[in-house]
């Protein structure tokens, strides 16, 4: 079962029905608390366990925030990018983490110091290339997301135990309606052309990764940052 949601149940809907296999629609505001806890309720009432939870949401493009230098910007600018990018991904952690210590407890039946651990569940959190390379522009989101590899790894120290593993998948030009809508075809060509492959990557070669790193394949490895950008970021 994947649940899909944003804080729109018409966009969340028409992104389900795009999926295969067994998929539902809810809506959560991810800067709000309350939002997450309900939100979270909904999901419990129904399957009563979290196995993969997915932090995505960002901040919509917003030029006038994006082409600022960090002299120019505002705390309130800032402040609105961090309660999506980061407090937000923050809040879905806080949330979740209990419910996959849950599912450790009902599996475990004796830690095993060589070999796995059943229960537990992955977190992925997307950030994304300037969090790890800098960048001219953009800070808040660039501070916003650099703040999520950090949740990742924290997250992997703390609740590896639990058989909870955490990612980061830090994003070059994934052409997505909501990018490739806000530059000009000058700019998608020149993207594609710094990146040594050549090309935008697309959401599906994301969505592959995240899959195969929800899965038992990746067992022993946690906290890490996977960079999907054609060969730019090199870590
Ligand atoms: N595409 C790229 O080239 C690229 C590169 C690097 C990183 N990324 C990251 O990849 C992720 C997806 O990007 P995208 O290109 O697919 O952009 P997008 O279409 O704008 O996706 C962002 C999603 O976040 C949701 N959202 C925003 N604020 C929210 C809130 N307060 N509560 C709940 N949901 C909220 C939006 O849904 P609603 O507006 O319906 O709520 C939207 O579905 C983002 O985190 C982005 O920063 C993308």
């Amino acid at each position: 079962m994947v649940i899909v949601c944003s804080r729109n149940l018409g966009q969340s809907k028409a992104a389900a029905t795009r999926l295969k296999g067994t998929t539902l629609a809810l809506e959560v505001d991810i800067t709000d608390g309350s939002s997450v806890e309900t939100f979270i309720k909904a999901v419990l009432n129904r399957y009563q366990k979290i196995d993969i939870l997915i932090n995505n949401a960002g901040y919509a493009y917003d030029a006038k925030i994006w082409n600022k230098q960090i002299h120019e910007g505002s705390d309130e600018e800032l402040e609105k990018i961090i309660e999506v990018d980061l407090f937000g991904s923050m809040r879905l952690c806080r949330a979740v983490l209990p419910i996959m210590m849950q599912n450790s407890s009902n599996m475990n039946h004796g830690s095993n110091i060589i070999g796995g651990r059943e229960g537990g569940g992955v977190i992925i959190n997307i950030s994304s290339t300037p969090a790890i390379s800098g960048r001219v522009g953009g800070f808040p989101y660039s501070i916003a997301k650099s703040g999520n590899i950090t949740l990742t790894k924290c997250i992997a120290k703390e609740y590896s135990r639990f058989g909870i593993r955490a990612y980061t998948l830090a994003l070059g030009n994934i052409a997505t309606p909501a990018t490739l809508d806000s530059v000009t075809e000058q700019i998608i060509i020149k993207a594609a052309l710094g990146s040594p492959m050549k090309r935008w990557g697309k959401a599906s070669e994301v969505a592959s990764i995240a899959a195969s790193l929800a899965d038992d394949n990746f067992s022993y490895a946690t906290g890490n940052t996977i960079v999907i950008d054609g060969g730019t970021v090199l870590i």
